[in-house]
């Protein structure tokens, strides 16, 4: 009886960080400068990816589970800091454009949404801006 109870605990756990992880990332694709937000645009200049602005929070609501600073559950490296993934960004950039499955697609549970995919190739493409 005890162990039962000790497992529902650890289910509705489990629910409430899935449902976390969820409205984080839609957070992000509603977020999304560059697919929803032309008012940017009125003074002809397009609004630069940023590593602040934009890719630490792709990198924080996918990655910081495991490659956090010390990294876990196998990661090599940590990926907290501008430094330590402007330093790795083509890396980045491969791993989460892999089809899920494939090895080292990131994060390994799924594709982050292809907006998200965009802006860190933008990021790159832009001159990895902080
Ligand atoms: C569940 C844990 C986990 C999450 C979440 C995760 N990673 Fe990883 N990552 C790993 C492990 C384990 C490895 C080493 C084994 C491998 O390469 O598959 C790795 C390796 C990597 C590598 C090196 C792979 C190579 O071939 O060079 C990169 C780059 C990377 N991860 C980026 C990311 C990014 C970016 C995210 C978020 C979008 C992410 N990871 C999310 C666990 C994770």
């Amino acid at each position: 009886m005890k162990s039962n109870f000790f497992s529902v605990l650890f289910i509705c756990l489990l629910l409430v960080l899935g449902c976390t992880n969820d409205s984080e990332s839609d957070l992000l694709v509603i977020d999304d400068p560059e697919t929803d937000n032309p008012i940017d645009d009125d003074d002809g200049v397009e609004a630069t990816v940023t590593f602040t602005e934009d890719i630490q929070p792709i990198i924080a609501s996918n990655c910081l589970g495991c490659h956090s600073n010390p990294p876990r559950n196998g990661a090599p490296f940590a990926l907290v800091t501008f430094d330590q993934v402007r330093s790795r960004s083509s890396a980045v950039l491969r791993t989460v454009s892999l089809q899920t499955g494939e090895p080292s697609a990131m994060p390994p549970s799924g594709r982050i949404p292809q907006a998200s995919i965009n802006l860190i190739e933008q990021w790159i493409d832009e001159g990895l801006a902080e």
